[in-house]
């Protein structure tokens, strides 16, 4: 009988013994596969994680953008809309534009930038044709006439590659010459108010209409 329970013992202690190894191996493997997913060199993603990341936010959800980075000097400037197909009436949903501007001094980047705009990004309009635009009102370029206006590059699968330039109504740098090309549709300027809301955040309505063919 003795010899029996000598052996009852024996049994508990090797299932504890082998408890202790399954939590062990279970808390080891927990580890290291937060080590795999934080990146596994001080929880930083590297560069190409973020890229990744940020191609896919443009692609699911992007018809509401932001511009500048947050420290960008210049004038609060919302920019909003809606796409429309040539009849003026139907929204273009899903629709990719570019926009690029200058920034409050005028320049489109510093000395020593790689990339064209350093002021730019890409969104996609929404269901409805939507879109909304966050940056900063851009500065008319430096020794120059030019008024200072907001590039739109409109990318539709059905009407082609179109540009348009919005300029803000009141530039007295405004032509008469470019407020007549305005009104024609082939033309790029589209002048549209700039309005103030009791935020102090400039507001502009900027509906497309895009023509029935590209440029
Ligand atoms: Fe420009």
């Amino acid at each position: 009988m003795n010899g029996g329970r000598v052996l009852k013992v024996d049994f508990d202690y090797l299932a504890l013994k082998l408890m202790k190894t399954y939590l062990n191996t279970i808390l080891i493997l927990s580890v290291l596969a937060f080590i795999s997913f934080s990146g596994g060199q001080g929880g930083e993603p590297d560069s190409k994680s973020l890229k990744i990341q940020s191609k896919d936010s443009i692609a699911v959800n992007s018809w509401k953008i932001t511009i500048p980075p947050t420290d960008e000097p210049g004038e609060p400037l919302h920019i909003s809309g809606v796409v429309y197909s040539p009849d003026g009436k139907t929204p273009l949903d899903h629709t990719k534009i570019y926009v690029y501007h200058t920034d409050a001094f005028g320049y489109y980047k510093n000395e020593g930038d790689t990339v064209k705009h350093r002021l730019s990004n890409t969104l996609f309009t929404n269901e409805q044709g939507q879109y909304e635009i966050r940056t900063i009102r851009p500065g008319p370029y430096p020794k120059s006439n030019i008024p200072s206006h907001v590039h739109f590059i409109v990318f539709s699968d059905r009407y082609g590659k179109q540009h348009f330039e919005l300029l803000f109504e009141g530039d007295p740098l405004i032509s008469e010459r470019m407020k007549q090309q305005s009104e024609s549709e082939k033309s790029p300027y589209r002048i549209r108010q700039l309005l103030v809301k009791k935020d102090g955040i400039l507001r502009c309505h900027f509906d497309i209409v895009l023509r029935n063919s590209g440029n």
